[in-house]
């Protein structure tokens, strides 16, 4: 069985194969020969990840996983959110979300947050979603190299490191990520 992974990230899709079943052949979005943006225009992250997984299986007919994730900061109601990428705007400047997250936060004793990632698959006609989750708190100031994204100021609970200070293999066993993406292979073996 073919399985579109509604990403381009060859790293991400050749480690989630490597944990599946040999029935199940993961291919990407390259190789199905889509190569438009596919749409993200959902109000939240659950939907966001059930709208790219329906777009592949209704444009290309295959059945198929997409991601998303959101940071969500409590004393922000959950912003950035659905909008994590673009929290200052189209350019995704990780460096500028970052700047705005810990501007914002500079008023406030509440620093707790979550990394939520959801993955939406469609199979067999219906739609399954895997949510990891990972709470933390967000730190006064950046630490640490690794990682992308909000990593430097996200300090995962029971830790004394950001994401950004901890190696891959750490980030994957506790991370929002890691977390669904064991679920989804639990459901698909
Ligand atoms: P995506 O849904 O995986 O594209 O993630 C959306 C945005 O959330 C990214 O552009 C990052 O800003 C942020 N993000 C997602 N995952 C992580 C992570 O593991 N660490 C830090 N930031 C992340």
């Amino acid at each position: 069985m073919k399985l579109v992974f509604a990403t381009n990230n060859r790293n991400k899709l050749k480690e989630i194969q490597s944990l599946l079943p040999e029935s199940i052949e993961l291919v990407s979005l390259e190789d199905i020969n889509c190569i438009e943006d596919i749409p993200e225009t959902s109000p939240t992250i659950e939907e966001n990840a059930i709208q790219k997984a329906m777009y592949v299986k209704k444009h290309y007919g295959y059945d198929c996983f997409a991601d998303d994730t959101g940071l969500e900061i409590e004393a922000l109601n959950n912003e950035p959110g659905v909008f994590s990428a673009r929290y200052v705007g189209e350019a995704k400047d990780a460096n500028a979300n970052m700047d705005k997250v810990l501007d914002k936060l500079a008023t406030h004793n509440n620093r707790k947050a979550r990394f939520k990632t959801v993955i939406a698959l469609f199979i067999n006609n219906e739609i399954k979603t895997f949510t990891g989750i990972c709470e933390g708190q967000i730190t006064e100031k950046r630490q640490g190299e690794k990682g992308f994204g909000y990593d430097p100021i996200f300090m995962p609970n029971g830790y004394t490191q950001t994401f950004a200070q901890i190696s891959l293999t750490e980030k994957n066993k506790i991370g929002h990520r890691g977390k669904a993406t064991l679920q989804l292979i639990d459901f698909l073996k």
